[in-house]
């Protein structure tokens, strides 16, 4: 698994390797949790399976309805093998339930329905604790165009709607979510795609009738049962049968 391929890049909870042909790499999850910039730390053993399996669950869904993302396939129970992009250095969020950041800032109380979706940008840095910035910082300081911002917006729009409805059918609620795009180029052409993961780390996920969170937030908030979380979202998305029986028969 590791320490056969070159390490090009390591974040907070994953690992990238050089891939087996140029302009592919191997996206390795961790179970390293964080939250506050780093400041909070800890392992949550299995949360890198899981994370793995339900990213893959949904980026495939995505790709078959158009939306473009790096995802290639899933090679063992941490790694994935994803398209090779050029990160554009935002992370986009899209709320469609008042939670956290949105909250606190705007004194909105949390589960407040939005009169509409919300998007957000903040630029990925995180030395500057990951500041929101706006579409005017965005092109002044030519971290996308005008015309990839158009794209990351039409998508964004097409992730929201898509995995709102994927949820709902499950009885969850996507309160809110973060992703990230790069380019590819295509000789002189680049085209922006999905990149990243989406997995209960990048989401705020609610049971609809119980209003149970089933996501990072427990972690966050020191509420427990955070791997029992996880994997109760991919039990209802129908992918627990392909976990190892460790998580599938509970980790206590
Ligand atoms: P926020 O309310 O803390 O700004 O978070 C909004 C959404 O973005 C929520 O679904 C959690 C997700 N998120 C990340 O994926 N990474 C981060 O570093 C932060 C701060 C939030």
């Amino acid at each position: 698994m590791t320490g056969r391929k070159k390490k090009i890049y390591e974040g907070k909870a994953k690992i990238l390797y050089e891939g087996p042909e140029p302009g592919t790499l191997i996206q390795y999850f961790k179970d390293d949790a964080t939250a506050f910039n780093a400041q909070k730390k800890a392992v949550l053993e299995g949360k890198g399976v899981i994370n793995n399996r339900i990213s893959e669950f949904v980026m495939t869904r995505l790709a078959a309805i158009g939306v473009q993302n790096h995802f290639i396939r899933r090679l063992n129970l941490r790694e994935q093998l994803i398209r090779e992009v050029e990160i554009i250095p935002l992370e986009v969020i899209c709320r469609n339930v008042a939670a956290g950041s949105l909250s606190q800032r705007l004194g909105i109380e949390e589960g407040t329905p939005l009169p509409r979706s919300i998007i957000e940008f903040c630029y990925k840095n995180d030395e500057l604790g990951d500041p929101m910035v706006t579409e005017e910082h965005i092109t002044a300081f030519n971290w996308a165009t005008t015309q990839e911002l158009d794209d990351i917006l039409a998508m964004t729009v097409r992730v929201n709607d898509f995995l709102t409805g994927l949820f709902a059918g499950v009885g969850i609620m996507l309160v809110d979510f973060k992703i990230e795009f790069g380019r590819v180029y295509e000789g002189d052409f680049a085209r922006v795609i999905l990149a990243d993961e989406i997995s209960p780390d990048s989401c705020r996920l609610w049971d609809m009738v119980s209003g149970e969170k089933l996501d990072k937030d427990r972690f966050r908030r020191d509420l427990g049962n955070v791997i029992e979380s996880y994997t109760e979202v991919a039990r209802r998305l129908g992918i627990m049968k392909d976990m190892p029986t460790v998580i599938q028969g509970g980790l206590h």
